[in-house]
């Protein structure tokens, strides 16, 4: 067993919640109280829990119910495609394993409603295989004590926990093991401001140690508008033209490109100039505007951006832009810059 193994087995001895699916349940315990905490926390769960195998106490009592008892069972947790799973998957193992679920992962993903989490649970729960669960908690407790940014909701991220919590896994425990992590990520290593300075696996923990705890795990916001408009400004002077420094947490992280007025709708030039953020960029100065680009369409893996150029002249004189992060850089050596390739076709083309 190694370090963390132990220390977790230990953490779960001491800490672990009394739930009346956790003493050496059933495969049907262990995949209803599952199924029920995909879809809503221990507290309100234990309640449905309770009343689901009160009234249908093995799989085959669920099997002789109708449909419309299920969703009325399950009214209230919402998503009521896995009530009607639920019952599907009863009446399958009834019918095709004579109402035992079977011992082997692969038979178990081939059921109703059940995907890699629930046939990892029950396979280590309730028959002591050796697959590891990776649920939310799993995600976050990992993505910690190895300090891994690779983002939890894309398929890269889903292979690489998937990985680290099969190598992790207790191998003579594996169910144990895997109600330990569960349980560990949601009542200790918490989302926000897990107590890190009492933690048994501080002293192995990397995101601890480098500061990153508050910023994992990483996740993309997909739902997050995924058309960008970047309403670049081309500020030429006699001397050359402006470039900002991109920072903070975003696409070209230290790169280069130009002062931008970015927006969710396309602006038209009038919106463009008239915004806060052109003034503040270009303050109370005079200015001309020689040129428009068509829009740019540029398609990055999560996102697309649609720019727009506007060539803006300022009279020497009066040129004067102080905003952070915008500097005046000479013409000719702008190609020593890091810059995306979107601001390289346009100033190529
Ligand atoms: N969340 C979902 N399943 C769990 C389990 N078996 N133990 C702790 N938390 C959970
Ligand atoms: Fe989680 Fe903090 Fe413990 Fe690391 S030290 S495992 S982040 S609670």
């Amino acid at each position: 067993m190694t370090q963390i193994q132990a220390i977790l087995l230990h953490w779960f001895t001491e800490n672990k919640r009394d739930l009346p699916w956790r003493d050496s349940p059933t495969p049907y315990q262990v995949w209803i109280s599952e199924i029920i905490l995909q879809q809503t926390r221990v507290s309100q769960g234990y309640d449905y829990y309770m009343r689901f195998t009160e009234k249908w106490p093995t799989i085959a009592d669920l099997a002789q119910a109708t449909e419309e008892e299920v969703l009325k069972m399950w009214q209230g947790l919402g998503y009521y495609s896995r009530a009607r799973n639920l019952h599907r998957c009863a009446k399958q193992v009834a019918e095709q394993h004579d109402g035992h679920f079977p011992a082997d992962f692969d038979a178990l993903k081939r059921l109703q409603g059940i995907g890699n989490y629930t046939a990892a649970a029950i396979a280590s729960i309730a028959f002591n295989l050796p697959y590891a669960v990776v649920d939310g908690n799993v995600y976050r407790v990992l993505s910690r004590l190895f300090d891994i940014d690779t983002p939890i909701n894309i398929n890269e991220g889903q292979q690489v926990f998937a990985q680290l919590a099969d190598t992790m896994l207790n191998r003579e425990q594996p169910g144990t093991h895997n109600q330990a992590m569960m349980e560990f990520g949601a009542l200790h290593c918490v989302p926000k401001n897990p107590d890190c300075q009492n933690c048994v696996l501080q002293a192995q923990c990397l995101a601890a140690a480098h500061g990153t705890v508050a910023e994992r795990p990483v996740k993309i916001d997909k739902v997050k508008v995924t058309v960008r408009h970047f309403n670049y400004l081309v500020i030429r002077t006699e001397d050359g033209l402006y470039l900002h420094k991109r920072s903070g947490n975003d696409i070209w992280k230290n790169l280069y490109d130009f002062p931008m007025i970015e927006s969710k709708e396309p602006l038209t030039i009038e919106q463009v100039v008239s915004s806060d953020e052109f003034k503040q960029i270009i303050g109370e100065q005079d200015f001309t505007i020689a040129k428009v680009s068509p829009p740019y369409t540029h398609k990055l893996t999560h996102r697309t951006i649609i720019a727009q150029f506007i060539e803006i002249k300022l009279s020497e004189e009066a040129c004067n832009i102080q905003t952070k992060n915008i500097f005046l850089a000479r013409e000719k050596d702008v190609a020593n810059y890091p810059i995306p390739r979107l601001i390289d076709l346009y100033l190529n083309n």
